[in-house]
């Protein structure tokens, strides 16, 4: 039995991995372009999109366009993406259809299209009568193999018979088809490799409370719709669980399946990846498990927070969008080998401090299969740069899900926007940056090209089969599940022992209610799961939600680390109380928390930043 997953290495001190596990590649040479977008208009005023601005009459985007990147077209040499039109002259001049939220190819071979722009808005002057439904969720532009469609949010762009690309993709030509689920609301769409199946989350009630679970199933076009049939719920509560109790004690199991929130598929279609229960305390990971066998591949394990990613055509690489380098969670998650026990009520809360806003860390870092081990941590892919304003490695300016790979391998594109008021400026003590960006945009789409990489012979895409057998078959009289994912157990003192050394006390406590936990307190005694880290000291957890998105947090730890680092994490002594709101990420705490580790020290978040 292969315990690779959880292992909790020191973090930078070299960790014990499985044999299998191949040697970490050398840095390889990566050049960084960012690809052209429309000009930006003087102002939102109608005729503010000025012939002087765009002497072809093609629109103009505002400073902040919404800009959501997506994937290529499967020539290689496009980019889709959905943006924000604005300024346009009011009809009939016939430049008035570039205008609203709308959805645009861009040129990634530096040549253009036709009319002599590297840009091409699909929807813009599509007749009303070719909209089934209002589009307006732009999020997740994906592009299917046929190069004629495109998913975009909760909707399908169709063009026909003709490539997107092509002069015979007019707006009179194209269409636009809603996705819907006859079963709930679907949300975060990701096609699977092979363009029948997809995957998406939803919310579902359940016991009064607000759920959220991953789904695979079918699209089916239905001449109007397409709708989305033998749907699996990728969560089936009769699964091992991550965190489960026996006799007193706790095992925790690395290998369970905790699909929390899906983020798409490898190249071959044979995983799906998420974000999951965490395998060490506070620090949320990236992760696949095969659609098939349920076999889970933890790939990344650095204490930063990571969530976007995308996996290269040939499954041997993957790109993520990570916090690592910026050390916002440090203070939090950067002590190793701390099983995630309090994590059973704290994941939304340690989720929501990664960003500030829209000051949200994250840069992009390119993996191999193996993920993160040893010293191992991956490649920032825009790390060349002075790091001055405007370079590709300016730290004010991070990346948005998703990134994505090409289809021969070679490169990949993400998107960046930058840091604006209120996550700077105003009352909070981080001065507001200038956009150095053609009319002081702050959105931009960025092009990596890893320029050693031959361009790959991928086969064709195995179809998935519509069954998941580890996940649950969902139809009219399926029961929502009973409970919530996260793992919960019932009010108790319990004992936790290390897998290689020591034990912890657990205590948890429920709610008066008796329906959630609320209280988690643990004590190590020369704990270690891994051989390399021994904990002791205590930690004690309280959460309250008192609104639906709102977690008051407070904490008492006081612990140790020996082996791999010499490591602490400690609260101040009145305990540390956060406050934070996880549909606004804004951190507001009392009280301290301090990491360190060999002597590096990482801080909370100044209030408000
Ligand atoms: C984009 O355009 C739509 C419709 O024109 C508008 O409602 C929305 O607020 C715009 N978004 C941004 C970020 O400006
Ligand atoms: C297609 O599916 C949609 C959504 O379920 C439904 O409203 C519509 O009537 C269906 N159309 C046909 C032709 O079956
Ligand atoms: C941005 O530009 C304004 C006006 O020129 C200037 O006052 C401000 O200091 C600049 N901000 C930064 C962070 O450079
Ligand atoms: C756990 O054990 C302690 C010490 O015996 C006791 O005071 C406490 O009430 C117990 N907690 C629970 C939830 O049973």
């Amino acid at each position: 039995m292969r315990h690779h997953l959880c292992i909790a290495g020191a973090v930078f001190a070299a960790a014990a991995y499985a044999e299998s596990h191949s040697p970490p590649p050398d840095p390889e040479p990566i050049e960084i372009i960012e690809l052209p977008l429309p000009p930006v208009a003087a102002s939102d005023q109608v005729g503010s999109c000025t012939p002087e601005l765009n002497p072809h009459r093609t629109g103009c985007i505002p400073i902040s366009s919404d800009l959501r990147g997506g994937n290529f077209l499967p020539d290689g040499n496009h980019v889709i993406a959905s943006l924000n039109f604005t300024g346009s002259p009011p009809a009939p001049d016939p430049a008035s259809i570039y205008h609203g939220l709308q959805f645009i190819l861009v040129k990634a071979d530096g040549s253009v299209f036709d009319n002599g722009d590297p840009w091409k808005c699909i929807t813009c002057g599509m007749p009303d009568a070719n909209k089934v439904a209002g589009f307006e969720s732009a999020e997740y532009p994906q592009a299917f193999k046929d190069g004629k469609r495109a998913l975009v949010g909760n909707y399908i762009i169709d063009c026909g018979s003709a490539l997107l690309a092509s002069p015979e993709c007019t707006p009179e030509q194209t269409h636009i088809y809603p996705v819907v689920w006859s079963e709930g609301k679907i949300r975060e769409l990701r096609i699977h490799p092979d363009n029948v199946h997809l995957g998406f989350n939803s919310f579902t009630q359940v016991n009064g409370k607000l759920g959220q679970f991953a789904y695979f199933g079918r699209m089916q076009f239905n001449g109007s719709h397409y709708e989305v049939i033998k749907v699996t719920r990728l969560f089936n509560p009769d699964n091992a669980v991550p965190l489960a109790v026996q006799d007193g004690r706790i095992t925790l199991n690395p290998e369970a399946i905790s699909v929390g929130e899906l983020r798409g598929f490898s190249g071959s279609g044979r995983e799906v990846t998420y974000i999951g229960y965490p395998f060490e305390s506070s620090n949320m990971d990236a992760c696949a498990v095969d659609l098939t066998t349920g076999k889970v591949r933890r790939i990344t394990s650095h204490p930063e927070y990571v969530d976007p990613l995308d996996i290269s055509p040939d499954d041997k690489w993957t790109v993520i969008l990570d916090t690592r380098g910026s050390n916002r969670q440090m203070w939090l998650s950067g002590m190793r080998g701390i099983p995630p026990i309090t994590d059973m009520i704290t994941t939304s809360a340690i989720s929501s401090t990664r960003n500030n806003g829209q000051r949200r860390f994250f840069q992009p870092f390119l993996l191999d299969h193996d993920g993160d081990r040893g010293s191992y941590f991956g490649q920032q892919l825009n790390g060349a740069g002075d790091g001055s304003p405007g370079a590709i490695n300016d730290p004010n300016w991070n990346a948005r899900a998703d990134p994505k790979w090409s289809p021969d391998g070679t490169r990949i594109t993400y998107y960046q926007a930058l840091v604006t008021a209120p996550a700077c400026g105003e009352q909070n003590p981080l001065p507001c940056p200038n956009s150095t960006a053609p009319g002081g945009r702050v959105d931009r789409l960025m092009l990596a090209t890893l320029t050693n990489r031959k361009p790959l012979d991928i086969p064709p895409v195995t179809p998935a089969s519509d069954d998941v057998p580890w996940g649950v078959p969902v139809g009219p009289n399926t029961p929502p599940p009973s409970e919530p994912q996260l793992p919960k157990i019932p009010q108790g003192n319990y004992t936790l022992d290390g897998k290689v050394g020591g034990f912890a006390d657990v205590e948890v406590l429920m709610d008066d209610a008796g329906t959630s936990i609320r209280t988690i307190g643990v004590v190590y005694h020369d704990f270690s799961n891994d051989g390399i880290n021994i904990l002791r000291g205590t930690e004690r957890v309280t959460v309250t939600l008192p609104s639906i998105s709102k977690n008051l947090v407070d904490w008492y730890s006081d612990l140790t680390s020996t082996g791999g680092t010499k490591s602490t994490k400690k609260t101040s002594p009145e305990g540390f109380h956060l406050e934070i709101d996880t549909f606004t990420n804004i951190f507001y705490a009392e009280g301290s928390m301090v990491t360190t580790v060999d002597g590096e020290v990482y801080e909370q978040p100044a209030n408000w930043t």
